[in-house]
């Protein structure tokens, strides 16, 4: 799929306040500074579109940038870094939780994995959510800039290991680096055909 437009609609903070054209969203979350705000932009050749930090917790809102007039990207806050209110459950912030229970229009989320990492406690968590609730999901290793494409692939088999000690499926797996522009046309594509 080519890009032929890409505009920052809106910032929210809940999903009652998101866009209501009805169009399908596709969006990322996983744990602050994987890397979402530079997938947004190095899917969509904008720099400068959403906001990217070194420091952990830059993204506080659900951020929807349109993409073609036809569906939307959505940029959302991490996880596992800000403090979250004990009534919360298992540290997922009330916007996201909000977000990913209440948005019909969520055609897939991705959740970015730091592919550097060995399976992190709080991805699992949130995966598990997932399931219970019949989201579908999709996974994204990031910075994949940062390994070589041996150390890349042992991180993965090592996921995949993991994974398949809870899970009877496997969910569908791509890997990008934002930094050297790679997996974009694999991620566009999955997300063409899923529309
Ligand atoms: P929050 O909004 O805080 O949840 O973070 P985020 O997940 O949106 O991360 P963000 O895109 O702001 O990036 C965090 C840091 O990681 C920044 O310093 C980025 O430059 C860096 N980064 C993101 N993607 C890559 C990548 O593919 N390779 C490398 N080397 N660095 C990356
Ligand atoms: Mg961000």
């Amino acid at each position: 799929m080519k890009i032929a437009s890409a505009v920052f609609r809106c910032s929210s903070s809940r999903s009652s306040q998101c866009p209501t054209d009805g169009l399908p969203e596709f969006a990322f979350i996983g744990r602050s500074n994987v890397g979402k705000s530079s997938l947004v932009n190095m899917l969509t050749g904008h720099r400068g579109l959403a906001k990217v930090s070194g420091t952990p917790g830059k993204t506080r809102l659900i951020n929807h940038f349109l993409i073609n007039n036809t569906w939307y990207l959505v940029d959302l806050p991490g996880y596992g870094y800000a403090r979250v209110s004990k009534s919360e459950r298992s540290g997922f912030s009330r916007i996201i939780l909000d977000y990913i229970g209440g948005r019909r229009e969520l055609a897939c989320l991705f959740v970015l994995i730091d592919s550097r990492l060995e399976p992190q406690k709080i991805d699992i968590e949130f995966l598990r959510l997932l399931g219970e609730r019949q989201i579908p999901f999709a996974l994204i290793f990031t910075k994949t800039d940062k390994l070589t494409s041996n150390q890349l692939e042992s991180n993965l088999a090592r996921y995949r290991r993991f994974l398949r000690t809870e899970w009877e499926q496997l969910p569908p797996m791509l890997v990008s680096s934002s930094e050297k522009g790679a997996g974009r046309e694999d991620i566009l594509d999955f997300i063409g055909k899923l529309q």
